[in-house]
């Protein structure tokens, strides 16, 4: 069995993060989101996997995450260029996939079960695709999935104003080689996308049969800040107190935290988790729970929680940073002592300030 990791797509509702690069790359507690795709199909045995990368920045993927040999898996790069729909990646990697069964990963996507017990047992079944769904309160932003008694699949809608269950496409599919086949048959749909939910709904009036797996354990598809944020906060829920780095006389370490390498905690400080600072930090004030503050960060006089500073940043802000997500080589300066009479910015196009 092959991975086929997709990183593709414009990251639209992530701008101006994704100005700098691919919205795979935003780090969730420290690690750039597409590592946990990788980890997870490494770890459910498959290590010959394709990144299929999109138009924006691609070059920033491969230097990432280079050949894949630090993840212990061999990665093949395949280029898909515009983003024509989900289908029309799957399709790319045809060549790469052959005759082989293939699991198919949104590099934004973020579970906490991993996809071993998802994974298992496909191959030898009759199933020509196995989809991977959660049950969510609102599923009119996802492909939905209706399923008869037996748990097979019996139709899908993509984003349906009407939806017909709670079951949401997790953005995690298994395949075997007919679906190729399947992609071939489909027209565009009406956001001109090829999407892969058509493809699937033709597998099942061609009269294959297609399985379905519920995950309970939390699932983020991280294509909103907000999602960002939770998933950060789902994540820094599982990390282990680990302290690299210094930490002076008179800081108060309350709950979970690991700080990195060459990082400088300075007394007076308060630091609760669970958190995690990145390496070279010099950080003065309060790190509150759910933040992950990146390497190279220094944090003077300030107090922020529930936030991500993505690194190479300087903070200094006389009120408190919340729920704020902050991309690579941010100022935030408002603790002079005599204040200026207005507030001076520069910030790029589609940029949030909420003051
Ligand atoms: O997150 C789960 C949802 O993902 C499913 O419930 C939907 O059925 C599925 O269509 C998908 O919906 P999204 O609207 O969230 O898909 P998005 O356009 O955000 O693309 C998902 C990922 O795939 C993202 O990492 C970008 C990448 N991508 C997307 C397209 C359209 C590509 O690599 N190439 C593409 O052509």
């Amino acid at each position: 069995m092959k991975g086929v990791i997709l990183s593709g797509g414009h990251g639209t509702r992530l701008r101006p993060l994704t100005h700098t690069g691919p919205k795979q790359l935003i780090p969730i507690a420290n690690k750039p989101v597409i590592d946990y795709a990788i980890e997870d199909l490494r770890d459910a045995g498959i290590t010959e996997i394709g990144i299929i990368l999109g138009t924006n920045m691609p070059e920033k993927i491969k230097e990432a995450l280079g050949d894949g040999s630090r993840f212990g898996v061999k990665i093949t790069y395949i280029m898909q260029g515009e983003p024509k729909g989900l289908a029309h990646a799957a399709k790319t990697a045809k060549d790469f996939v052959g005759d082989d069964s293939f699991v198919m990963y949104l590099g934004d996507n973020i579970l906490k079960s991993g996809i071993e017990e998802f994974v298992s047992g496909f191959d030898e079944s009759d199933f020509t695709s196995r989809l991977l769904l959660q049950e969510v309160e609102d599923p009119r932003q996802f492909g939905v999935a209706e399923l008869n008694d037996e748990g097979k699949i019996i139709h899908l809608v993509e984003k349906p104003e009407h939806p017909k269950s709670n079951l949401a496409l997790v953005g995690i599919y298994l395949f075997k080689s007919e679906i190729f086949n399947a992609i071939d048959k489909i027209k565009p749909s009406w956001r001109d996308e090829l999407e892969i939910t058509d493809a699937i709904q033709k597998l099942i009036d061609d009269g294959f049969d297609v399985d379905s797996f519920v995950v309970e354990g939390w699932w983020k598809d991280t294509g909103k800040p907000e999602d960002v944020l939770d998933a950060n906060q789902l994540i820094l829920e599982t990390i282990k107190t680990d302290i690299k780095g210094i930490v002076e006389d008179d800081v108060k370490i309350k709950g979970r935290v690991v700080i990195g390498e060459n990082s400088i905690i300075r007394s007076g400080s308060v630091i609760k988790g669970p958190a995690i600072i990145g390496k070279n930090c010099e950080i003065k004030g309060y790190v509150g729970p759910y933040t992950s503050i990146g390497d190279n960060t220094k944090l003077i006089e300030s107090e922020i929680d529930s936030s991500i500073i993505i690194g190479n940043s300087l903070i200094c802000s006389n009120r408190r940073i919340t729920e704020s997500l902050l991309g690579l080589n941010s100022k935030i300066t408002s603790c002079t002592k005599s204040y200026p009479k207005g507030r001076s910015f520069v910030i790029g196009e589609n940029s949030i300030v909420k003051l």
